[in-house]
């Protein structure tokens, strides 16, 4: 792209300064800016204005979950369902970890992250590990699809192939990287995180499907005949992945699509809880749910909204094709470093500006059905979001001891 068509792209979206820096540049920066000017989607900064449009709700109902009882009775037959269709290769893997784990403050991938206390215990491990369980009990390889960012993914990958992934058959592993989205000050404007460098971030954690089809990776997925993926969230380090259970039951019960879902422990606990909008399955967030939500109670007396999803789904591959073109935007508010009006690099203490993302919930919510499948909470959640308090590596440690892991 020449300057001059640079600065046609740049003043049809009102983002000139962009260029401010331009003159400072060698050639090689200029270049690159160019190109990532050229490459960039700048459509979407516009809707900032009006976001609180764009995620307009349905009407909300309860959605009954499968309940651990109902599972307990049934495990024997839906795990015999599920190892079969894994054996015959129709359920591949996908973790997400493209994330920047902004909240834990560190520039590392969050897989890299050690756990261990009197040896080396590393998120990734604590993850195949699970997964190795089912590969054990299948006696048959999981295609396992890791998706990596821009900004993690050559330490990614030199990290796990320097661990030999953790016993992982290699063959089985395929990375690939996420789109990534620009981020914008409040009022739009896109923010600079260098002189030559427009500041960009992953473009959010439902951003997994359209990159695996960019990248090529669907190919793959066809080529070995996957019909299925689980998505699934690094930070979960108890995550139970390709779980043969909830594919059996998913399958049992002709669905398309499977949540794994855990009992809150508070009314108004900080995760999505999986319900029905419109008639069709949708999350809400802890902070939609209103004080009637929290009041209604289901039959049986319990709450009505009582199961909160752990980023742990099963999708149908046929379904998952058919969704793509109509992804909603979700805006958020997030710490973005970047030059502040002296071209000095700021790295702010409190959200001054948007990232642009696509979320996996609103998968689930394209699909016709989804089955909420319950876990327990002490065997299957332990997410790692924060430092300290909840959801942090101290309570990951507490959880994985539990489980019976040494650290
Ligand atoms: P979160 O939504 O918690 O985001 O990720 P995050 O980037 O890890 O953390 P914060 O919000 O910045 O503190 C849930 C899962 O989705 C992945 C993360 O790696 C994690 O496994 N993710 C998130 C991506 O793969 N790409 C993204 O763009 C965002």
């Amino acid at each position: 792209m020449t300057l001059e068509q640079a600065k046609n792209k740049l003043a049809k979206y009102g983002q000139e300064h962009v260029l401010k820096y331009y003159n400072e540049l060698s050639e090689a920066e200029k270049t690159s800016l160019l190109m990532q000017i050229q490459t960039a989607d700048m459509s979407a900064l516009s809707s900032c204005k009006n976001k609180e449009e764009l995620n307009s709700r349905g009407v909300i109902t309860p959605l009954a979950a499968m309940q651990l009882e109902e599972i307990r009775a049934n495990q024997e037959q839906f795990t015999a369902i599920g190892l079969e269709a894994i054996r015959q290769g129709k359920m591949g893997a996908v973790m997400l970890a493209g994330g920047m784990g902004t909240r834990l403050g560190s520039d590392a991938p969050k897989g890299m992250y050690n756990l261990g206390i009197t040896g080396e215990l590393y998120i990734f491990e604590c993850q195949i590990k699970n997964l190795l369980d089912v590969v054990r009990q299948a006696d048959a390889w999981v295609h396992l699809f890791i998706m990596t960012s821009d900004k993690n993914h050559d330490t990614t990958v030199a990290f796990l192939k320097e661990k030999d992934f953790f016993g992982y058959n290699e063959e089985y592993v395929h990375f690939f990287i996420q789109e990534m989205a620009l981020c914008s000050d409040f009022e739009g404007k896109i923010l600079l995180e260098e002189k030559g460098k427009m500041a960009d971030s992953p473009n959010g954690n439902g951003g997994w499907f359209i990159s695996m089809k960019n990248t090529g990776m669907l190919d793959v997925v066809h080529r070995e005949g996957i019909e299925w993926l689980n998505i699934f969230a690094v930070d979960n380090v108890l995550q139970r992945i390709a779980d043969p259970c909830l594919l059996g039951a998913t399958l049992q019960r002709n669905c398309v699509s499977g949540a794994k879902v855990v009992k809150k422990n508070a009314p108004r606990e900080g995760v999505g809880v999986l319900c029905l909008e419109d008639g069709r399955p949708s999350i809400v967030e802890y902070y939609e749910l209103t004080d009637e939500m929290v009041e209604a109670r289901d039959e049986n007396g319990e709450p009505a909204y009582n199961f909160g999803a752990i980023l742990n789904y099963i999708f149908r591959l046929k379904e998952l094709e058919a969704i793509q073109a109509s992804m909603p935007l979700h805006i958020v508010e997030k710490k973005i470093p970047c030059l502040d009006e002296n071209g000095e690099l700021l790295q702010p203490e409190t959200p001054n500006g948007f990232k642009y993302e696509t979320l996996v919930l609103d998968m689930v919510h394209q699909m016709p059905n989804c089955l909420p499948f319950e876990v327990e909470r002490e065997r299957e959640f332990a997410p790692i979001k924060n430092m300290t308090g909840v959801d942090s590596v101290e309570t990951a440690r507490i959880l994985l001891e539990k489980n019976g892991v040494v650290l």
